[in-house]
Formats: C-alpha cells, structure tokens, sequence
C-alpha cells in the first residue's frame, strides 16, 4: 500500500488500545504521512518511531477521559476546546490530500473542520455505534456527519456495519474491513513459558482486554467461583479512565475469596507469549464487541478460545466451529464452558487447528493492508457513490 498521497490521521487518544495498534499498522506503509494527536502518549512515541510527522493539540490533553456518553449539555464547557481542535485539525488538513479518523471523537471534529478545508474524509470507525457506548445526541450528530461528510466509513465487522446502518448511516458508504493480525512470536511449550512468566502448573485461563465494565472480566471472576481448581490471569488495565472498574474487580476477587487463584498482571507487551502459557483464552464482552484483536491472537497461538456470542465474535469463531460460544453476561455457562474445555482435549486439538489456519486464510495484515490501500485509492480517483 506504499503510496504519495499525504494523509493527515486524526486519533483523540495518546493511548494504544485495540484500535490504535490498527492505526499504526495501517500508517506503516505509507509515505508523506503526519498524525493529528489531541494529547501525547505511548501511542505519539509510536507513531514518531514510524517516521510520521506528528501535530499534537494545544487544547486537546485529559478529552480521551470524557466520557463519550456524556450528554451534548454537560459536554458545553468544553465547547470552546473543541472549536479550537476543529481550527487546529482544519489548519493541519490544509496541507494534505486526506484526513483519515481513527475514533468517533476524531471523526466529528474532523468532519467539522471539513467545513472549514474541504478534503476527502475517510472514518475508520473500530465501535459498534448503539445506545451501549453513545448518548442519543452522540449517535445522531455521528451518522449525520458521516453521511454529510465521510466520502468512506470503513468498519470491521458486520455487526459494527449493522449498528451503523441501524442508527441511521448510509449503507453505501460502508467497507467491512476484517481487522488483520501478523504475530511474530514463536509457538513455544506451555510449562517453558509458565516457568518463564513464574505463573503457577495447573489448569490456567486468561483475559487479556483492557478493563472496562463492557470487556466483563468481573463475568469471569464470577465463573471461577464456581471451578475452585482453575487459576486465572487478567492481562490489561484500565486505559480509557476506568479506575473504579479496575477497583471493583480487585474487590470482588477478595470477597469471592479468588485472592490466591487470581493474578492481575496489568498492561504487558508480551501478549502473545503471555497468551500461549494458558489453557483457554476468554473473551467475555458483555456489550457486542466490534471486532475484538485478541480472538484472532488466541487463534493464531494455538490457544482455545471462548467468547461471549455476540458482535464480531460468533463470525470470527464460525458460528463456534473454531471457539466456543456462550450467552452474554452468564458466568454458570461460561463455567460449564471452561470446564468442557480443560476436559476435552482431542475435541480442542482439532478445533485449534482449525482456528489457527482460519485466522490465517481470513484476517492476516496483508490483506487488511490492501484493502484499506485500495479505499483509499477508490475514494483519491473519486470512484465512490
Ligand atoms: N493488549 C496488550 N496488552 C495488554 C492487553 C491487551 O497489548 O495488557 C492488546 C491485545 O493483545 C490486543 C489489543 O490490546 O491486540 C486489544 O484489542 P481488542 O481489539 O481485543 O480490544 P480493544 O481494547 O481495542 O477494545
Ligand atoms: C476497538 C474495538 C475492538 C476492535 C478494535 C480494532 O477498540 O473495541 O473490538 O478489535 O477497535 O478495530
């Protein structure tokens, strides 16, 4: 996707969440391209490693914590910031070919800067836009500007084009675009890597989302209650300003009394290792989630995979031919569905292979590269409805 056009991409956050790690995939390949950041973080640090060109707000620090439910009313002490980040966005456009929006947040100031610099704007949206995660008021203001503005909204999903259509968006300009995945870490044997992580022998599950009430980690504590062999790591934390979250599950572990079974191991760069030293990877969402990254790193590191059916999973998973599916928000079946798991293990061997050669086939790097190359030369020789 090696290519001249200069790209303007516009994030709100200077974190590096699912969506993020997209976005530095996707600026890889290209020349002449400049990021517009609202505030500094790992992901500023990223994105300059890779030779982008980066423009960070004067008035955008601390927005990536504002809740994105938050109702239009409580949102006008910030209108004057925001005004002043469309300015800056519209400034910083003028001397591109395109903007390119990573996030919602990013997407509405810079469709209103296209008032301002017109260029071609393309939205990756990474969420599924329903009353879940967005004010009434947000999801109207989104689809409006979208189809006034967006000359591509790019999704990774069907379940994320859906809620899109479902909330108004214009169908025609959505592309479903898989979220493609390219692990560079070696398969190597579980006891090694228990070893290496000092993580205990035994039967071992793990989450590795950042914690959020929606990635419904607390669903999982619930389960282990239920199955006193089973150990448990929970790999993330909370990115996005949900502290009280992150609280509320060590709390629970207490009271469940999962204090000495449970290991909280925060944000780690090593996922993908850290992901083959357990026996089941769970993915429990209690919101449909818009694609979720770490159903296809547990595929592609031979690890079984259960996840909530809902969202992008049940189309990852094939309908449950490579993952085990289970009802949103129930720890009982999600317990039932660990421990089937760990007890059938020629069952699992096949379905893991499986698993394996269908996130190769269908959500590799190069092929989300070069679809995501080819929208945007679509959108460069104005061949879009
Ligand atoms: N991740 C990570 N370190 C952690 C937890 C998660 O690097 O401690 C990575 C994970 O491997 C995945 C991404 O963060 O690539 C999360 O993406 P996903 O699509 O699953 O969810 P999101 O957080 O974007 O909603
Ligand atoms: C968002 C979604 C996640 C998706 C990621 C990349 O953060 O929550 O499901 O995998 O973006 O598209």
């Amino acid at each position: 996707m090696m290519s001249n056009e200069r790209v303007l991409f516009v994030d709100h956050t200077g974190q590096i969440g699912g969506a993020e790690l997209i976005l530095l995939d996707v600026v890889t390949s290209r020349q002449n391209a400049s990021a517009f950041l609202f505030e500094t973080g790992p992901l500023s640090a990223a994105l300059a490693a890779r030779g982008l060109k980066l423009i960070i707000s004067q008035h955008g620090s601390g927005l990536s914590r504002f809740r994105r439910d938050s109702s239009v009313l409580s949102a006008l002490p910030l209108a004057g910031r925001l005004a002043a980040i469309v300015v800056e966005i519209a400034r910083a456009a003028w001397e591109h070919d395109f903007v390119y929006a990573n996030s919602q947040k990013a997407f509405v100031l810079a469709a209103l800067a296209n008032v301002l610099v017109r260029r071609p704007l393309i939205w990756h949206l990474h969420d599924i836009i329903s009353s879940a995660h967005f004010g009434a008021a947000q999801r109207r203001m989104q689809v409006l500007l979208a189809n006034m503005c967006a000359m591509r909204v790019i999704v990774p999903s069907e379940a994320a084009a859906a809620a899109f259509v479902d909330a108004g968006g214009r169908r025609g300009l959505v592309e479903v675009v898989p979220n493609g995945i390219d692990l560079k870490s070696e398969r190597t044997l579980r006891s090694e890597l228990r070893q290496r992580f000092g993580l205990p022998a035994g039967p071992l599950v793990g989450v590795f989302s950042r914690l959020a009430p929606w990635k419904g980690q607390h669903v999982l504590l619930e389960a282990l209650a239920r199955l006193p062999d089973v150990g448990c790591i929970i790999v993330g934390d909370a990115l996005f300003g949900e502290q009280d979250y992150a609280a509320r599950l060590r709390t629970m572990t207490a009271e469940l009394g999962l204090v000495d079974r449970v290991h909280f191991l925060g944000h780690r760069n090593d996922v993908p290792s850290l992901m083959q030293a357990v026996d089941v990877m769970v993915h429990p969402s209690i919101d449909p989630e818009p694609f979720g990254r770490t159903l296809v790193e547990a595929m592609l590191s031979g690890v079984p995979v259960i996840a909530t059916d809902a969202g992008a999973a049940p189309d990852i998973l094939e309908r449950g031919r490579a993952g085990t599916l289970i009802p949103s928000g129930d720890p009982r079946a999600l317990a039932a569905a660990i421990a089937s798991v760990l007890t059938t293990p020629e069952q699992v061997a096949t379905q893991i292979d499986y698993a394996a050669q269908r996130a190769r086939a269908e959500y590799s790097l190069g092929r989300m590269l070069d679809t995501i190359g080819a929208v945007i030369t679509k959108v460069r020789l104005g061949a879009v409805a």
